[in-house]
């Protein structure tokens, strides 16, 4: 396996429990099957709410939030994480919920366990591609298995929010824009509020022309962007208002 990946993989196995927990406390799991927009941002909801029925793949699918939105919505879902304790948790909360949801471990940047073509929709993001190491072949991949006409959804956390020093009281730079990593870092295992200690992390800081040249080049043809967002998290440690929390890019296959 891609050693950046391997070692991710590995703080997201040991960070599961926390992340789970986390969930637990918030709640949304339990409700958004019921309530999508819980999941869904007002800014996707057009592409996202003629979901009943469609074959949806969510590739990251972390704590299962659109996974569990979708399946509410009558979609048939397959989520896809590099981590088997996250993909646990979520089959898991799918059995609590009585849903049906097909859940794969796979890295993003090999999904040759789905077919080509054999998806309606692909969704991904809310900090996923900060941890793929190849945000083509990731994105690549995300088109491969998409039907002609087929939409691929991308909801990534703002690459200008991750580029800032914490705990100030004003925005200075902590990262060049233009540069994308590898970043690597000894924390523990707490993703949201990390402490030095032994898992490696690799992270990259792909920029917004980096996630809509890797769209255009996996075979899609852009048809809806937009940067949307206030809320700044105690997490993100820095005074970020003012700058946009989400880059949405929709894609449609070619
Ligand atoms: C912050 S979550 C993002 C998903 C969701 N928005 C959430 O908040 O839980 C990141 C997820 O991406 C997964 N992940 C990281 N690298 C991956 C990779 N190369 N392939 C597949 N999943 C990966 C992690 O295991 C984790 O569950």
């Amino acid at each position: 396996m891609n050693p950046f990946h391997e070692a991710n993989q590995h703080r997201w196995e040991a960070a599961s429990t926390g992340w789970a927990a986390m969930h637990e406390r918030r709640g949304t799991w339990r409700n958004c099957v019921q309530d999508p927009t819980l999941v869904f941002a007002a800014e996707e909801w057009d592409y996202v709410a003629n979901s009943h029925g469609k074959k949806v793949a969510v590739l990251g699918s972390g704590d299962n939030l659109a996974a569990f939105a979708f399946a509410g919505m009558g979609a048939e879902v397959t989520s896809v994480d590099i981590s088997h304790n996250q993909l646990a948790v979520g089959i898991e909360r799918a059995a609590k919920l009585g849903l049906n949801i097909s859940f794969i471990q796979a890295d993003v940047i090999d999904l040759s366990d789905l077919g080509d073509r054999s998806f309606d929709l692909v969704y991904t993001g809310g900090h996923v591609a900060v941890w793929v190491s190849d945000l083509g072949i990731y994105y690549g991949e995300a088109a491969r298995i998409l039907r002609n006409n087929g939409l691929f959804i991308i909801n990534e956390y703002h690459p200008f929010r991750r580029l800032w020093k914490q705990g100030s009281d004003r925005l200075e730079l902590a990262y060049d824009y233009y540069q994308r990593g590898p970043f690597s870092f000894a924390y523990n295992d707490n993703v949201l509020e990390p402490q030095e200690g032994t898992l490696m992390s690799y992270e990259f800081h792909w920029t917004v022309s980096d996630m809509i040249n890797a769209v255009l080049s996996a075979g899609c043809k852009i048809i809806h962007t937009d940067e949307f967002g206030t809320h700044v998290g105690d997490w993100e440690g820095a005074p970020l208002q003012g700058l946009p929390e989400n880059l949405l890019i929709v894609g449609r296959r070619v």
